[in-house]
């Protein structure tokens, strides 16, 4: 093995406590603490875990959690009332809704309903076009996370060749944004790409972010490349009945071959609740006047 292990988790405890090292200076100023809302629709076990996480974090970082659990069967329009309501809530920093919802609930009306400006998921129209023409948004937390990941090992991304597979519009396609606007030639692959393993091959970055377990193979990455792994897949593990995680690249094979690489878990996993809490830091900031410096966090 000869790639470099990009530690995601260490990367993002550190991304934490300096997000909670800018909580006192706020609640100074503000006179309140920095708040993050989460809807848990349902039972779904996975987003359970989410949300919990999500709450322990925020409460860590000196900030205020406010939880709403709903039934299964709430309505749509129950739902569109609650995120009115937190919408208009002072307290309320960042809104998040944690996805899937049930299947009655159109997903894009919900995310339409959330005010841009509280959106610390970005996933909100408003904010997916302010990443795509430059202006400050809110960025998705996965591949912002990535980014930070990327930015750490390589310093200056400019001139490179990135590969992103996946064009979801919560990993893939803002990914694709990010490194554009990083000045990489940026490629978006996806299940009908030809010759997957020849476009992969091209890449000094790869992102991989298509939900398929180990499908990217080691002898489709260029020696020395980059490779950022956001798969979380479960799968059979070696003794009956257990399981176990990996992502969406085959690792021990890649990390003979790249140069840097995450692992699965412990990579870019947990970058994500750290970079929500970094973009709620920056909601609460902007929504109350204080100042932060520009690239502080
Ligand atoms: N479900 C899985 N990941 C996410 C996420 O990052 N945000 C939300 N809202 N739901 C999710």
């Amino acid at each position: 093995m000869s790639a470099d292990i990009i530690d995601g988790k260490a990367f993002a405890a550190q991304l934490r406590g300096r997000v909670a090292g800018f909580v006192p200076a706020f609640r100074a100023a503000a006179r309140r603490a920095p708040g993050l809302a989460v809807i848990l629709v349902g039972e779904d076990p996975a987003s359970q875990v989410y949300v919990r996480s999500k709450h322990k974090a925020t409460i860590e970082a000196g900030m205020e959690s406010f939880e709403y659990r709903r039934d299964p069967s709430i309505s749509e329009q129950k739902l569109v009332d609650l995120v009115n309501q937190l919408n208009a809530d002072d307290a309320v920093d960042g809104i998040l809704v944690q996805l899937p919802l049930p299947d009655h609930i159109n997903e894009q009306r919900i995310i339409a309903t959330i005010d841009p400006d509280k959106d610390v998921d970005g996933f909100h129209v408003v904010n997916a076009g302010r990443l795509a023409v430059g202006l400050h948004g809110y960025v998705p937390c996965t591949p912002l996370g990535c980014l930070m990941l990327l930015r750490d090992k390589l310093g200056d991304l400019s001139g490179l060749d990135a590969v992103v597979v996946g064009r979801s519009n919560i990993v893939g396609k803002p990914m694709a944004q990010l490194l554009l606007a990083e000045s990489c030639t940026v490629t978006i692959a996806h299940s009908r790409t030809k010759d997957l393993a020849a476009v992969v091959r091209r890449a000094d970055i790869v992102v991989a972010a298509v939900g398929r377990p180990e499908m990217i193979r080691g002898d489709w990455i260029k020696p020395g490349a980059t490779v950022i792994d956001v798969g979380i897949n479960r799968v059979p593990g070696a003794e009956a009945g257990k399981t176990k995680l990996v992502g969406d690249v085959a690792y021990a094979e890649a990390a003979e071959v790249a140069g840097a690489i995450t692992p699965v878990p412990g990579g870019v996993g947990p970058m994500t609740i750290a970079v929500l809490l970094r973009n709620t830091l920056v909601a609460a900031h902007r929504r109350a006047g204080v100042l932060l410096a520009k690239d502080a966090i």
